[in-house]
């Protein structure tokens, strides 16, 4: 595919990552010449080799994740798939789950279908202006009959990180299960599942953890793979002689063939996040989304969503101009300065009620990543306040 030559700068990250590290290109491009083996189906020098990488990623991951065994981590295809997995295979009529406005399309749509067709109900903990989600309401929602707690790590929207340890508890305490959407912080937090309250954690490969598009994964604490139905059910290239599905893991949930290039992939980018540290690329995400912060709230006409600390949120960053739409303000940013970022309600329609978004058609959002530079950041800073001061003599 041929690209146009134009000079890009690339604010959304959120939605995924780009440019990958060297690493990653190298590796799926060897992957694609030299290999082309499938993973887990055959015995062959190549097969062998494959698998060792495969293994090697989930390690990676684990180590990442802080999720005691490898075994646990289950490559999806994306982090929908991976909430879609979870929640599908686990709810059943009768159960009752808690979750927040602040959650993205791939967690409200599923959980709309089982209120709808699968007698699941469903409640929402509302945020307040920043997109915190309010613990007192959440304390009101969990009760015993809850069965599952939903909770998005960081907002695609306003950037903010809940509370989730203490979420986690709350919904323990009440002996529900505790569900993390990590798409958003994976990559950019440090997260260490074995010390939270955490049953279940989804998450892209492709945002914060630097892989290809295609990439997912999914967590299971030990024993929930006996509640959680696979989705997809067929060949593991395991047990090929049963007719039912394996049970162990991953391969539970495994089925059909991986996407090998990806994987191979997102083994690099973890292998280049090992190297880098999870600490320093919170540094530079810290330090550009401050800096993204105070230039944005200098500029008359321009209003700020989320909080002002960047120390409670990732390099997620929603703003609006004054009587401009969010998408003409997207637009603008890209045919006339080479700026890439996203406009509308992200797939997070819940949330623009409390930010009050709703009616201006959602927000612009600028999301930061491992690549971007200071500069690219003055860049968007100062385009912004050109297009916001056009818009006020106009
Ligand atoms: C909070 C949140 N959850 C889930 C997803 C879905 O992730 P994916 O695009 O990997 O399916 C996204 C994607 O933007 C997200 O921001």
């Amino acid at each position: 595919m041929t690209m146009s030559a134009v000079s890009r700068i690339y604010l959304d990250n959120a939605a995924t990552s780009w440019p990958k590290p060297e690493a990653v290109y190298a590796a799926v491009d060897a992957y694609q010449r030299e290999s082309g083996a499938a993973v887990g189906r055959g015995a062959t020098r190549v097969a062998g080799e494959l698998e060792a990488v495969v293994n090697r990623c989930r390690l990676r991951a684990a180590r990442l994740l802080g999720a005691e065994s490898a075994e646990r981590m289950v490559f999806t295809f994306n982090g929908t798939d991976g909430l879609n997995l979870a929640l599908t295979g686990l709810l059943q009529p009768g159960d009752r789950v808690v979750t927040s406005v602040a959650e993205h399309n791939s967690v409200l749509r599923p959980l709309w279908a089982q209120r709808e067709h699968g007698g699941v109900e469903v409640e929402y903990a509302p945020v307040d202006a920043d997109g915190i989600v309010d613990l007192d309401s959440l304390k009101t929602l969990i009760t015993q009959e809850t069965t599952l707690v939903v909770l998005t790590h960081a907002s695609n929207v306003t950037g903010m990180i809940q509370p989730i340890a203490a979420v986690g508890e709350m919904a323990h305490e009440a002996g529900a299960l505790f569900m993390v959407d990590a798409a958003q912080s994976a990559g950019h937090l440090p997260i260490d599942i074995e010390s939270l309250p955490i049953d279940i954690l989804a998450c892209s490969g492709h945002k914060g953890l630097m892989g290809p598009l295609g990439t997912g994964l999914l967590y299971l604490c030990p024993g929930i793979e006996e509640i959680v139905f696979p989705m997809r059910l067929g060949g593991t290239g395991s047990q090929s002689e049963t007719d039912e599905q394996p049970s162990t893991m991953p391969d539970r949930y495994e089925s059909g063939n991986h996407n090998a290039p990806g994987i191979v992939g997102l083994d690099a980018a973890l292998g280049w996040i090992e190297e880098r540290g999870i600490d320093s690329l919170r540094e530079l995400e810290l330090q550009l989304t401050s800096r993204l912060i105070e230039g944005l709230s200098a500029i008359d006409g321009v209003t700020l969503y989320g909080p002002l600390s960047p120390e409670q949120r990732v390099g997620v960053v929603s703003f609006n101009i004054d009587e401009v739409a969010p998408q003409e303000v997207a637009t603008i940013l890209d045919q006339n300065f080479g700026i890439e970022v996203r406009s509308g309600f992200h797939c997070a329609p819940k949330i623009h009620e409390s930010l009050g978004t709703k009616s201006t058609g959602g927000t612009v959002r600028i999301s930061v990543g491992a690549f971007n530079t200071t500069d690219q950041i003055e860049a968007a800073i100062s385009a912004v306040s050109e297009i916001a001061g056009a818009m006020q003599t106009s």
